[in-house]
């Protein structure tokens, strides 16, 4: 449902991605790992639109959206959850969730997925009225996670949603995720440092090296590790 197709990207006149090739099928959770630096966050933000592809193609459930503005792509169906911590801290649980979904035309429809998101995680129904500024590290990356349900993407994009937690946190975070999944059978490409962590939940995995996809395999066939350890190594 995702092809990119020898991407290159950059900033200004700063080439990042070289030639970078990655497929993703329906419901499939995708890792893309990586040392700091390598090009991942830009990666995610070449798929939503925030950096523009300089060569290469970009196939969305057949069509090219390599030219679509990010506003197009949300409508589209893809939703993108940045990199730390992203939550409104000022505003409530619930105003956040609705802030969410401020693109829906319908408040109903909204509300519904609302209720929806907290039945999924009914830590943040029990904690609607609280500023979202109080919760915890893995309440407020459940709170950004559930943001992004309101949309009901069909492709999510999380960059390093384990970014500040605790283990326990980062085991609740990558649940909520594996239920996501399951439930809506979302397409999910996840940005991760937590190597370990992340190959439970991925089905495939990208190592991205230099701005280079240097590795691509199976979860299950990368799990012992050594072959991660020697591509993080360039
Ligand atoms: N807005 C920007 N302007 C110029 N250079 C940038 C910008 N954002 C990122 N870069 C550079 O592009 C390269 C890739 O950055 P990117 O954020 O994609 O890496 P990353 O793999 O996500 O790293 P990390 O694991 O630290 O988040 C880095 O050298 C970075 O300094
Ligand atoms: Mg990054």
């Amino acid at each position: 449902m995702l092809e990119l197709k020898n991407i290159e990207a950059g900033y200004n006149k700063k080439p990042v991605l070289n030639n970078v090739s990655m497929r993703l099928q329906k419901g499939e959770i995708v890792a893309l790992i990586g040392p700091n630096g390598a090009g991942k966050s830009t990666v995610i933000k070449t798929v939503i639109g925030i950096v523009k592809a300089r060569q290469g193609e970009i196939i969305y459930n057949g069509n090219s959206i390599k030219s679509n503005k990010p506003d197009k792509n949300i409508s589209q169906g893809i939703v993108y959850v940045p990199q730390g911590n992203t939550v409104f801290s000022d505003l409530s649980v619930l105003e956040n969730l609705y802030m969410g979904g401020y693109i829906l035309p319908d408040e109903d429809i909204l509300a519904a997925r609302i209720k929806e998101v907290f039945s999924l995680f009914p830590e943040l129904e029990e904690r609607k009225q609280m500023d979202a500024g109080n919760l915890s590290g893995g309440e407020k990356q459940m709170l950004a996670l559930g943001r992004a349900l309101v949309l009901q993407p069909e492709l999510l994009l999380l960059d390093e949603p384990s970014l500040g937690l605790s283990p326990k946190a980062i085991k609740k975070a990558f649940e909520a995720i594996i239920t996501v999944r399951e439930k809506f059978n979302t397409t999910i490409l996840i940005v991760e440092q937590k190597v370990r962590e992340v190959l439970e939940i991925a089905d495939r995995v990208y190592v991205l090296a230099m701005g280079k996809v240097v590795l691509e395999d199976s979860a299950a066939s990368l799990k012992d590790g050594s072959r991660i350890k020697k591509a993080f190594l360039g």
